[in-house]
């Protein structure tokens, strides 16, 4: 580990993961407010929580009840760290419990708007109309505050929406401020850090940079470091940010497994060798990989050979360069949280990363990971900081292995043409539409069958392509894009008239769950 978590930060505001589904973007909210946030373990001890040196805490939601007998709890010595609490719905209820507050089930499960009424003044609320828009999803609520609590607003069915303690500095909210449904949400984050924590606002991409750089430099000295870049997003901001903090200490390594799209190394190339002078190999591995792949049909089979031939091609590319002792990668914060490395872990959510380009320990090298602490949204900008075009920073993300599994059935170099040539079609409609950036992920998809058409006065037997559109935040769940009936038609027209081998066009209009978003 190069560094510790907060550690280094002069601002942290922990968050208590108690679980909820919007832990995470509870730390996003008060990140976009520009105070640095994590998740920390909800039963860290006061002396971890003393080290980080924290400006305020939040105590966020969860699925559980707090007289649970499993119930999360955290050690009461939070409210004597003198520094403020906020809880969000659990969290509220806990610190409520904690104070000697009475938590009762409410009469009916609140989920959904609320109309939340604001009493009296007090910096939590100051800059909220008298009434406003708050989402709500809780069994529980505070029944009972004691003579210490103060209620600062209140919704037609929970007599404490919002309240505080009057001498403690604890502050609860019973509804949801992180989400996009309470409108005013950041209002409530914008108090919290800077009326009630005094925080200076300092977690800004540009000193983000500017330290991570120097970290980087203390880190690897004068030794040199192995990207590998696919392009996509993570792997480009890596480069270009160890670029700047190491220069030619830097090479890149990007294996063309030839299941690319259209002109990908070609802009890969002219971004990272020709703008940015940053010394990059290529290897051009496509033969291996078609010929590891022919005959091959079953998805994960093709998922098995991709991601061994990409190991074997990296580590023999690694091992001729002198003198490199450290592997850079991109892993991002929902990783590292994930994986569990992070203090948290509670969320029950452990997600299976399909991760094809993951490269084996046993390489040797020492890690660099720059990204570790940012979240996509924050990497991006740190990206267009750097100057990398827009067609990198905001990139839908692609698969490992390529085109292979969006070639159902057999990849062969014919097959792979006409899949190319139909999904560069839909590309270019969806940019010139202005729809790339409104969608997170849109490909072509070529189908196994054969199927018959007219073209003139013959009969054709010719292949379908599927367009695959999908909105989604995550990538865990995703519905079907609502590309407008136009654009598909262009779309269709132009694939079944300028890709030869083409006579038929279908959409795919499902979700995920149950769909995936890939086909294989
Ligand atoms: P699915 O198809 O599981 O895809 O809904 C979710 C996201 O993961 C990407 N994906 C992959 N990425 N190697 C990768 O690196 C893979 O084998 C792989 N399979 C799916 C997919 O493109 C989507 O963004």
């Amino acid at each position: 580990m190069w560094y510790e978590y907060g550690m280094h930060h002069d601002e942290v505001i922990p968050i208590l993961d108690f679980g909820s589904q919007y832990s995470q973007l509870i730390a996003r909210r008060v990140r976009e407010k520009g105070v640095y946030s994590e998740l920390v373990r909800p039963d860290i001890s006061i002396a971890e929580l003393r080290k980080l040196n924290p400006k305020g805490l939040i105590l966020s939601g969860g699925p559980s009840s707090v007289y649970e007998p499993n119930a999360p709890k955290c050690d009461p010595g939070i409210f004597d760290l003198g520094v403020p609490v906020l809880g969000i719905c659990y969290g509220m209820q806990l610190g409520a419990h904690l104070l000697g507050g009475e938590v009762k089930p409410a009469k009916a499960r609140e989920f959904g708007r609320a109309k939340l009424k604001v009493i009296g003044h007090d910096p939590l609320t100051k800059g909220l109309p008298d009434e406003t828009t708050v989402w709500m999803s809780h069994g529980d609520q505070v029944h009972d505050l004691p003579e210490h609590f103060v209620a600062l607003a209140t919704t037609p069915t929970c007599p404490y929406a919002a309240a505080k303690h009057k001498t403690r500095p604890f502050y609860g909210v019973q509804f949801h401020p992180e989400v996009t449904h309470t409108p005013r949400g950041e209002t409530i984050f914008e108090n919290f850090l800077y009326e009630i924590c005094k925080c200076a606002g300092t977690w800004t991409m540009g000193n983000f940079i500017e330290q991570s750089v120097q970290r980087v430099r203390d880190q690897v000295g004068q030794a040199k470091v192995i990207c590998g870049l696919s392009g996509g997003v993570d792997s480009s901001v890596v480069a270009a940010l160890l670029h700047k903090a190491i220069g030619d200490q830097l090479v890149c390594i990007f294996v063309d497994n030839g299941l690319l799209r259209k002109n990908e190394r070609d802009l890969v190339e002219t971004t990272f060798r020709d703008h940015f002078k940053i010394n990059l190999i290529t290897n051009d591995a496509t033969e291996p990989f078609l010929r590891e792949l022919s005959g091959i049909t079953e998805p994960q089979q093709k998922r098995k050979i991709i991601g061994r031939e990409f190991i074997e091609v990296f580590k023999r590319e690694a091992e001729l360069i002198e003198g490199a002792k450290f592997l850079a990668q991109g892993t991002l914060y929902p990783d590292v949280i994930e994986s569990g490395h992070g203090y948290a872990g509670t969320a029950a959510n452990i997600k299976l990363h399909h991760n094809v380009g993951g490269l084996p320990e046993e390489l040797g090298f020492e890690l660099v990971e720059p990204l570790r602490e940012l979240f996509k949204d924050e990497v991006r900008r740190v990206g267009e900081m750097l100057g990398l075009p827009e067609n990198i920073v905001w990139r839908h993300p692609f698969p490992g292995p390529g085109l292979a599994v969006r070639i159902l059935g057999d990849v062969t170099p014919e097959r792979l043409r006409v899949l190319r040539d139909a999904d560069e079609i839909v590309l270019e409609e969806l940019v010139t539409h202005n729809l790339y950036r409104k969608t997170a992920q849109v490909f072509a998809v070529l189908l196994p069958i054969g199927t018959v058409g007219v073209m003139g006065d013959a009969r054709s037997y010719d292949s379908v392509i599927a367009i695959r559109a999908v909105e989604s935040q995550d990538f865990m769940t995703a519905d079907w894009a609502r590309i407008p009936f136009d654009i598909l038609a262009t779309m269709s027209n132009r694939i079944i008239n300028e890709v030869r081998g083409v006579n038929r066009v279908v959409y795919d209009i499902s979700s995920k769950p149950p769909a995936t978003i890939e086909w294989e």
